[in-house]
């Protein structure tokens, strides 16, 4: 933070569905990552250069009243918010304006939060921070004022050990499901039921919630790559994409695996597969200290190429004569294949090389409407000081290893 400047992060709104329900809540991760509170309306303020050493220092929270006890339950004490968050100084929110102000007149700036992610969805949907903005430039209008996601955001890339822990916790419970659902698929089933499996695995396992609705799309819905309706019936022959990760204690998994309906991938399905995995094996080894991710994705969209000129899907001369600006392998392969991974599931860190602790997705895809085909495969790995390691490696992956899973599977619906 810049010299004699005060940060103030808020918590995410509660959203509503209708009349009274709630859709949930999910806390803003800048002030989660600062503070580890999990409650709804709480403000930390950060001030280092404070005269006074108790005004570094304040957290918010919502005082309770008989009230929400009787209907909502418990919320934090100051004890338990100050013990989680490590803050020593601990107020009630109705409090804020008569404290900022008593502090502000002291500082020169603002730092703020704002949703400053390059995908963010902000249609029609003003937060607790554009409000914070609002009002604290109306009532401080000739302080400085500077954006706390700029230092959020080159903070969260590079995780600590703690963090990793809980990206494992997450990838481990993914993978508990999807042994679930190689047990449950089979010629006919919906692709929901598929999803319930998953469901049940991330709640058993005291999970937040799925790190995004999960992606459960059979046959040709797999080539719509944010495919969630998950409504459809999983046909005999036909091969199921799933894309699914798990929220745990705020930290997200995200991987991706591709199943055989009826227990055993066709010929052209295991084609296209072992050209993924293949794309998947040799894409991944690029993410490691040093690598520019343009770089990655450039050497990954050459490997895919190459695999669609082996599938038959490009013509090797039509690609030695196509515009660099509009490459062919588009056609079948539109995405990008890595992204960060952590309190989000597309994780905040913009233009940076790779570097040892980050947690970063690798996910290749081949996509074949005209053939019924979608496959991606995605794992998470925490880059090392000298390449990565695979935080989803137990999650199978291996053709032989899924079929032999779904034929004991098969063996036990049929005993059972
Ligand atoms: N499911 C979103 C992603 O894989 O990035
Ligand atoms: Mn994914
Ligand atoms: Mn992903």
């Amino acid at each position: 933070m810049k010299e004699n400047t005060i940060a103030v992060l808020t918590s995410n709104d509660v959203k509503h569905t209708n009349a009274d329900d709630v859709m949930g809540f999910a806390q803003n991760n800048d002030l989660f990552y600062l503070s580890g509170i999990d409650q709804e309306d709480t403000i930390l303020i950060l001030y280092p250069h404070a005269f006074k050493p108790e005004n570094k220092e304040i957290l918010f929270v919502k005082e309770t009243n008989e009230h929400i006890k009787i209907w909502d339950g418990e919320k934090l004490t100051k004890e338990e918010a100050r013990e989680i968050s490590g803050v020593k100084r601990v107020e009630w929110l109705h409090d804020f304006e008569k404290i900022l102000q008593l502090i502000a007149f002291e500082a020169d700036g603002f730092y703020l939060g704002h949703n400053e992610h390059i995908k963010r969805v902000t249609n029609n949907q003003q937060t607790q921070q554009d409000r914070m903005i609002n009002w604290c430039k109306e009532k401080y209008p000739l302080h400085d004022y500077y954006r706390v996601a700029k230092i959020t955001r080159a903070l969260r890339p590079v995780k600590s050990s703690l963090e990793i822990d809980l990206i494992q916790k997450a990838a481990d419970i993914s993978v508990e499901g999807f042994h679930r659902v190689l047990k449950t698929v089979k010629p006919n089933c919906k692709e929901y039921e598929l999803e319930a499996e998953l469901t049940y695995t991330l709640v058993k396992n005291g999970g937040t919630r799925h790190a995004f609705k999960p992606i459960v799309a059979s046959g040709k819905n797999a080539c719509a790559l944010h495919y969630n309706t998950n409504d459809n019936v999983c046909k005999d022959g036909d091969m199921i994409l799933l894309d699914f990760g798990v929220c745990y204690a705020n930290y997200n998994s995200d991987t991706t695996r591709c199943i055989p309906v009826n227990g055993k991938f066709s010929d052209r399905q295991k084609e296209v597969y072992v050209a993924v995995l293949h794309c998947l094996k040799e894409g991944s080894k690029l993410l490691k200290p040093g690598v520019h991710f343009t770089e990655y994705e450039k050497q990954m969209a050459s490997l895919v190429e190459s695999e669609l000129i082996k599938l038959g899907l490009l013509k090797a001369s039509d690609v030695a004569t196509q515009n660099p600006d509009q490459p062919l392998y588009k056609k079948y392969f539109m995405h990008g294949t890595a992204h960060h991974l952590g309190l989000d599931v597309h994780d905040v860190g913009l233009y940076r090389t790779i570097e040892a602790g980050m947690v970063l997705t690798c996910e290749p895809g081949i996509y074949i409407p005209e053939e019924g085909i979608g496959c991606r495969l995605e794992n998470d790995y925490r880059i090392t000081k000298t390449g990565n390691i695979n935080l989803t490696h137990a999650m199978p992956i291996e053709i032989d290893e899924i079929e032999t899973l779904m034929e004991a599977s098969h063996y036990i619906q049929k005993t059972s």
